[in-house]
């Protein structure tokens, strides 16, 4: 680096020397410049020939891009492409030109007008291609005003440095050099992570990470440099830098004419090579089934003769025979889902050994492998069970990330439908509307039915099947994004940095609601294609950087069904940010009171057991035991699954460091808060298992606690009115007559008036409540909440 360094500052020199004697290997490009494709030289080469920038051939086009010329004869090696301009246009044809244009500009003039290949703020001088590699454009004071080391694609090469929230994209193919399916960050916080390249950062769907989260959080510049003797490190500081990380060995040849090259492969493996040779020096990692996505949907990953192998899970086919990375789609018809459980009869079960699975189940829980089987084959939403370590894991399609693993001894179960799927249109997404199979004594009658509407489906068919596979791809990309992991290992919370997330937020714009920490906001990230809604903290209490940090680590951790994720945050300053996944369907308060149409029964008893297990989570499954302190359905939001996702967990600390302790300063919310808050007693768990109740109670009756609007005095507070309506046994009032399941009804409102109970010792725990809830336990008589 320090060679590449001092040869940086002398360029302008050298330049300005070599300027005046002409000599046939001289590589300054003067303005009025062109090259051609279809006329040698189609380059211009760098001093010593060994780098090239100009036309390279690709197809029966050209691309325009920088390359290392082979001058050997070896078979494992080759011209090596190690930049490309704008690689995603496609390849231009060979009556195209590069220009340095008189007026300064690096343009590529091609058959559909001119197209510039960089952007830099003046206009440019001359331009050079350095023996480093880098392709570099001067302005009037001969200093630097471009250069494709800062602009990399999928490759470093010796003596480049990727600085902090720069990323390498890989290839498509080795033939095509388009992006591809893989990304390299080299994030904020001192991490290098590779992930699927559409994807949002989470740390699910990291594959692999140098582990190099800065835990000292001194705010230090981080890049990943390939040095001149071949060693890849993670580096902080810009100048003077040191090490926190060598990921290589050391190479005892160094001559100095090596050229090292590290690049993010079409597989998504970091390789590092050296020359024009294709054999690598080194991997960062062996297990080529490692990178999440490289198989597409309902497929698993597989090591065929050391490479991998994208296999369909049973009961599904290639969605595009011969493309086996764009995943499997059924091959049979699945019955429709609208109770929860399956008719057993249109189903199998098949089993699977040693396939390891890192998507989030659904659903999981404890239980003996017989009952994990048909737990799935009951469970209509069940596509396939995972039982490993006597744990059952179900999961549904789209099934992802998961490869066979010959160290694991787990069992799967895939559920697999009787009936295939007659004809089958390519059109259709890869999983197909489900359809309800015809019993047969309507056969014949449909039959004839079809044959008279043939002539018409076929003209509907063929507008709304591309319907159908838009708005499938639409929500399979974002089902992509918001599926959370349990099993995540602690990769990555995404540091942002407060310029990218004012920008996200167009300058905190569109306000989505006021919480009890701060402002949300909606944000923007990946140009447009991630939805995130961006908080803004105020108030803290005054603590270090440190203490937000681990903070934010605990609340990083915690991945649950039922709890909004937190993506990432932002410290600068005296801004504190965080960024958590969007929530497309609002707050429950929004569905309860506010909207026209109530939920129906199901939907509200499915959402209180959402609830519950969010906070149980909470309670009794994260590593440190996180009280909210602040349930209520203003804190509930709904996915667009209407999945019920608790938020603003965890914070609580940050405003109040010592939660045991009696607290004056009450952060909970009038009308949820509990009794033992308000009398200064301290508070321990059950303060959320009081303000659950509340919830509860509004969820049962569409209702707020407090209600000034009602027609008579004693309906005014909820919970006094709902026990009164319980002891005298007209629980029908508290749902105005809906024609609700009695029972059920009872056994809501019975757990809602343990939970309200002002003894908090007498309230059930969160894990009681959902057992309750879940129909596990009998519930005894709610004695009354304020005696
Ligand atoms: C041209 O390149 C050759 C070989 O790299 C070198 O020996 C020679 O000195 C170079 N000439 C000039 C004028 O730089
Ligand atoms: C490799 O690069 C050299 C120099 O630009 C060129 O002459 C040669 O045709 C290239 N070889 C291949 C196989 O493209
Ligand atoms: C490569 O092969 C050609 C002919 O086969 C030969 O003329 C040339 O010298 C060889 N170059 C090297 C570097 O071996
Ligand atoms: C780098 O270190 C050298 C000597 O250790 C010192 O003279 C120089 O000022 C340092 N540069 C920076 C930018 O800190
Ligand atoms: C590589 O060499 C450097 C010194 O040149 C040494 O500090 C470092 O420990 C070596 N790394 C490995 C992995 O051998
Ligand atoms: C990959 O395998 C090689 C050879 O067996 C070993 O030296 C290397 O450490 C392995 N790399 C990783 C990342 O496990
Ligand atoms: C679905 O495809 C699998 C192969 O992936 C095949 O074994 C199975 O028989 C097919 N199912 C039906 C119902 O045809
Ligand atoms: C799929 O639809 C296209 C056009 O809509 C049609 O040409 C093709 O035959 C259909 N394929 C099958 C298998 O039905």
């Amino acid at each position: 680096m320090a060679s590449a360094f001092v040869a940086f500052l002398l360029l302008p020199f050298y330049f300005t020397a070599a300027a005046a004697a002409t000599s046939s290997n001289n590589s300054h490009v003067n303005l009025n410049s062109q090259i051609h494709a279809n006329i040698e030289p189609r380059a211009w080469y760098s001093p010593s020939r060994r780098f090239a920038f100009g036309f390279l051939p690709r197809g029966t086009g050209f691309l325009v891009g920088i390359w290392i010329v082979d001058y050997t004869n070896d078979t494992n090696s080759q011209n090596i492409t190690v930049w490309t301009a704008n690689r995603d246009r496609p390849p231009v044809s060979s009556n195209a030109m590069i220009e340095l244009t008189r007026d300064g500009k690096l343009v590529l003039n091609a058959d559909n007008g001119e197209i510039r290949i960089a952007d830099p703020p003046e206009a440019v001088a001359f331009a050079s291609m350095h023996d480093s590699g880098n392709f570099v454009l001067y302005g009037k004071s001969s200093n630097a005003i471009w250069q494709s080391f800062d602009f990399p694609t999928d490759t470093i090469l010796g003596g480049q440095r990727l600085p902090g929230d720069h990323k390498l994209f890989s290839k498509v193919s080795s033939s095509d050099f388009s992006t591809g399916r893989f990304r390299l960050d080299m994030q904020l916080d001192g991490n290098l992570v590779a992930y699927p390249a559409e994807i949002v950062d989470g740390p699910t769907d990291a594959y692999w990470s140098t582990n190099t989260n800065d835990y000292s959080f001194t705010h230090g510049q981080y890049y990943l440099h390939l040095d001149d003797a071949g060693r890849l490190k993670v580096e902080e500081g810009e100048f003077n830098s040191t090490v926190i990380k060598q990921l290589n060995g050391n190479y005892s040849e160094n001559t100095g004419t090596t050229i090292y090259r590290a690049t993010l492969d079409p597989d998504g493996n970091f390789r590092l090579y050296r020359d024009t040779s294709t054999d690598q020096l080194w991997q960062a990692f062996n297990d080529t089934c490692q990178p999440k996505g490289l198989c597409g949907f309902n497929s698993y990953c597989t090591v065929n003769d050391l490479n991998p192998w994208c296999q369909c899970v049973p009961g599904t086919d290639f969605i595009n025979s011969g493309e086996r990375y764009d995943g499997c789609r059924r091959n049979f018809t699945k019955q429709k889902c609208t109770g929860g459980n399956a008719d057993t009869t249109f189903y199998y079960i098949t089993t699977e050994k040693k396939l390891k699975w890192e998507d989030f189940p659904y659903f999981n829980a404890p239980m003996s492998e017989e009952d994990c089987k048909k737990s799935c084959l009951d469970d209509c939403y069940c596509d396939a069970a995972e039982y490993d370590s006597k744990i059952c894991n179900k999961h549904k399609f789209p099934l992802r990330y998961v490869s066979r693993d010959p160290q694991k001894s787990s069992t799967t179960f895939f559920k697999i439908g009787t009936r295939r799927i007659e004809h089958r249109n390519r059109t259709i997404g890869p999983e197909l509307v489900e359809v309800v199979p015809p019993s047969k004594r309507t056969w014949l009658l449909i039959l004839l039915l079809t044959v008279s509407l043939v002539t018409y489906s076929c003209a509907t068919l063929a507008t709304f099947g591309v319907f159908i596979f838009k708005t499938r791809v639409i929500k399979y990309k974002r089902l992509l994004a918001s599926r959370t992991s349990g099993l995540a290992k602690e990769l990555t919370l995404r540091l942002y940095s407060y310029n990218e997330l004012k920008e996200a937020t167009k300058g905190f714009k569109e306000e989505l609601g006021k919480g009890s920490f701060g402002a949300v906001y909606k944000g923007n990230l990946n140009n447009g294609e991630k939805l995130v809604a961006v908080k803004r903290l105020q108030k803290l209490v005054e603590e270090g950087e440190r203490e937000f940090q681990s903070e934010m680590r605990a609340i990083g951790k915690t991945h649950h069904r039922n709890l909004v994720r937190l993506l990432g945050y932002c410290t600068e300053g005296s801004n504190r940010l965080l960024v958590y996944e969007y929530m497309s369907n609002g707050s429950l308060a929004d569905l309860l009171f506010r909207s026209e149409m109530r939920p129906n029964w199901q939907e509200r008893v499915r959402i209180a057991i959402d609830v519950a297990k969010g906070i149980l989570y909470l309670h009794e499954e994260c590593e440190a035991p996180i009280i909210h302190c602040d349930i209520k359905p203003q804190n509930i939001l709904l996915d667009e699954f209407w999945t019920a996702k608790i938020s603003d967990f965890g914070l609580a600390k940050l405003l109040m460091p010592d939660q045991t302790r009696t607290m004056t300063d009450t952060r909970g919310t009038r009308g949820y808060v509990a009794p033992e808050w308000q009398k200064n007693m301290p508070i321990s768990l059950k303060v959320d298992v009081y303000s659950y109740g509340i919830v509860l109670l509004e969820i049962i009756c569409c209702r707020r606690n407090i209600d000034l609007s009602v027609s008579r005095p004693e309906e005014i507070q909820l919970s006094g009115w709902a026990y009164s309506c319980f002891a005298a046994g007209e629980l029908g009032k508290l749902v105005r007559n809906e024609g609700v399941d009695k029972n059920s009804l009872e056994r809501m409102v019975s757990i809602a008036l343990w939970c309200i109970q002002s003894d908090p010792i007498v309230r059930p725990s969160m894990k009681g409540v959902v057992l309750m809830l879940e129909g596990f336990t009998n519930i005894s008589t709610p004695p009354c909440p304020t005696a």
